[in-house]
């Protein structure tokens, strides 16, 4: 793993990255939160300046020469993203604003028509708020009961106890691929299994706001039924999203939101709506974001999901060991099986002073509860310290953390 990383030339890519060129603090960005937002390579920011300046039009809606344009490449981002995640076709692929409405419109759409009080769905203690609220705010309008799978003091799902949660009553299943946390790697298609053999009509979705960039993602290898990220994690521009569904599925659903381009007609009486994806997208899209999606899938495959990933791990590797030269620091999250996500707490200072002087230090890392607010609790904390990287980190950026931490250390111990 390490030899191949090696042969990753993280200072080529990096300069793909105009940010990832900038200084701030007087010092070179060292930038440590691509679990919350990655940062842009020029190629997905061409992709959307030419299709802004060079034949921008509306899609779907033009016989001329612009819109035509326009709609193959929106269009071909479909196909791009249904590629990307082995989805069987990009029928199945349906442009959301991001994670957050992927799973809302699923919670909706899906859980509003096929559930009533009483069905069960369960859940885990390890999920971000976008994968707890929604389905909060369904128990609320129907009666569902939510549970939760227990996370374990080493930051890993308690799977066993899905022999004790799951019954006759359970009717859907929602986990988180990767934790945003902790950087926990969950054994999906091991937990599907379990489930597929208990009952093989629960249904069951991925949020994988962190998987999609840091592995390669296979929707029909996983054996899920929906599959949810965001664009702005993966190296796309924000507002932009994906929700993937088998199309039986999909088609059994009733429009999230009415409007145009969804319809097959519409009189003063009522309407009739078309086929996945169309349904799902009413009125105009985010035409431009799509584009720089499909750009970002591009880029990210000419560099190699394989090799990206494999730097990544090398990286996360280096930054464990190099932390471990500072002391009072207590990490979360599983040593092995994990992702590039680093997250802890110091005996000798609060994450959000720590985070202060390291942004002095150019190095960006993010702090809080991660939108994580039940898992910080059965963690035992309030807010941890979160270093994540992407494929552009070097070791340089993991060094300026170590100094600004030490650094740190000196000011508040
Ligand atoms: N979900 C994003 C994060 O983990 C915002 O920071």
């Amino acid at each position: 793993m390490l030899k191949q990383a090696e042969t990753f030339d993280v200072s080529s890519y990096r300069e793909d990255f105009p940010s990832m060129m900038l200084e701030v603090n007087g010092r070179p960005f060292a930038y440590l939160d691509t679990a919350s937002s990655a940062q842009k390579p020029v190629a997905v920011m061409n992709a959307m300046v030419d299709a802004m300046r060079e034949h921008y039009a509306n899609i779907h809606r033009g016989l001329y020469h612009f819109s035509r344009v326009t709609t193959q490449l929106y269009e071909g981002a479909r196909v791009k993203v249904g590629e990307f995640i082995g989805a069987p076709s990009e029928k199945e692929i349906i442009f959301t604003r991001n994670t957050t409405e992927g799973i809302n419109l699923v919670a909706q759409s899906w859980g509003r028509t096929f559930l009533k009080a009483g069905d069960e769905i369960i859940l885990t203690e390890m999920e971000h708020h976008a994968n707890i609220v929604p389905w909060q705010i369904l128990a609320g309008q129907t009666g569902v009961v939510l549970k939760y799978i227990p996370v374990t003091p080493e930051g890993v799902l308690g799977i066993a106890a899905l022999d004790m949660l799951l019954s006759d009553k359970t009717k859907f299943v929602s986990f988180v691929h990767i934790s945003n946390a902790l950087g926990t790697i969950n054994p999906a298609q091991a937990i599907i299994q379990k489930i597929r053999a208990y009952n093989p009509d629960i249904k069951i979705m991925i949020d994988g706001s962190q998987s999609a960039v840091h592995m390669k993602v296979d929707v029909q290898a996983l054996d899920c039924d929906f599959f949810a990220f965001t664009g702005h994690k993966v190296y796309g521009p924000s507002g932009i999203g994906v929700l993937w569904g088998r199309s039986a599925l999909l088609n059994a659903m009733p429009p999230y939101q009415g409007g145009g381009d969804m319809i097959e007609t519409v009189t003063l009486e009522g309407s009739t709506f078309k086929a996945a994806p169309a349904r799902f997208e009413a009125g105009t899209p985010a035409i431009v974001q799509a584009i720089g999606l499909g750009a970002a899938i591009d880029y990210m495959r000419a560099v190699g999901l394989d090799e990206i990933a494999a730097h990544e791990k090398a990286l996360s590797v280096y930054a464990q060991e190099k932390l471990q030269s500072i002391s009072g620091l207590t990490f979360f999250g599983p040593r092995e099986g994990r992702a590039g996500i680093i997250s802890f707490v110091a005996q000798w200072g609060h994450a959000s002073d720590i985070a202060l002087i390291l942004d002095k230090c150019g190095v960006a890392v993010r702090t809080g509860h991660h939108c994580c607010m039940p898992l910080m609790k059965v963690m035992g904390v309030e807010a941890t310290v979160r270093a994540s990287i992407g494929m552009y980190t070097s070791k340089g950026d993991i060094d300026a953390l170590v100094t600004g931490l030490k650094k740190a250390k000196d000011m508040l111990a």
